[in-house]
């Protein structure tokens, strides 16, 4: 089984990709981005992913994994708060699969964060209930209980003051407003406080480009547990879908054994038999 894998990031302005050695958790290639197309249909995106996996020379067979900013559920397109509204309801699994050539993996953008986090980052080893929160243009969330992720958890849509928490908290809400770090900590104070509150987590890891400066504002939050910037910061969020490309290649191969060794048994029996 290969080690290596290939991930890619999609995110409101660029998509991001490489391929990466999941021994170490580190790009083999240097990343490319491409600007994200607007309107982000999921036509036009479909044709940049492609074009972006073609600019690399991938093996046949490397899992590709892809990140999406939406709850994903069978590689289906749930919601899309920051993207094109048309991609509800899209089986991006299929689209991009069908588009790129490759067995396309896809996984909610803060969940693939928080695989990379809890693999090679932060999260290594933590017990208990891990929060990564991902403060972007969104807010993201990924939650595991012993190491293993609750998907799709949308804590960034906790309701603060009648909306979407993002709406009050998220990074690019603090350069819209052109917040100081102070009013900008005071609302994740409110914020962490409630994701403290309601879910009682051993350590809450806190990711997206912002948490570079996190001594600008981690210092400023009074809680009890622990909370500790993100450490794969940019690359996380391809980190982490070709981490989970690899082990979803995996399973699906070890399902796809377990079912021809099934039928191999079953013809041996009917054979026996006649
Ligand atoms: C979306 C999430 C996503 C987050 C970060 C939110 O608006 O609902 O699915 O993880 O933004 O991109």
């Amino acid at each position: 089984m290969s080690k290596k894998a290939f991930g890619i990031d999609i995110g409101g302005s660029g998509i991001k990709g490489a391929p990466v050695d999941l021994s170490t958790g580190e790009l083999t290639a240097e990343r490319v981005r491409i600007d994200t197309p607007q309107p982000s249909t999921p036509d036009a995106v479909a044709d940049k992913v492609a074009e972006l996996i073609a600019s690399f020379d991938i093996e046949d067979g490397m899992p590709v994994g892809v990140t999406f900013p939406a709850v994903i559920k069978a590689g289906v397109a749930q919601t899309a708060a920051n993207v094109d509204k048309s991609w509800i309801g899209t089986d991006v699994d299929a689209l991009l699969t069908e588009r790129t050539g490759h067995d396309v993996f896809v996984v909610n953008d803060a969940d693939a964060a928080g695989i990379a986090e809890m693999e090679f980052g932060a999260g290594q080893g933590a017990p208990g209930v891990v929060m990564v929160i991902t403060l972007g243009t969104g807010v993201g969330s990924a939650m595991f209980v012993d190491g293993k992720l609750v998907p799709n958890t949308e804590l960034g849509h906790l309701l603060l003051h009648g909306d979407s928490a993002e709406r009050y908290m998220a990074s690019s809400i603090r350069e819209k407003e052109d917040l100081d770090w102070e009013t900008w900590g005071a609302r994740l104070q409110e914020y962490f406080s409630h994701v403290e509150f309601l879910f009682s987590p051993t350590r809450i890891i806190v990711g997206g480009g912002v948490s570079k400066k996190h001594q600008k504002f981690l210092p400023l939050l009074d809680l009890k547990t622990e909370i500790v910037p993100a450490e794969l910061r940019n690359e996380a969020g391809i980190v982490g879908a070709a981490a989970l490309a690899q082990l979803e290649t995996k399973s699906l191969r070890k399902a796809a054994k377990k079912v021809a060794k099934t039928t191999e048994k079953k013809k041996a029996k009917d054979a026996s038999k006649s």
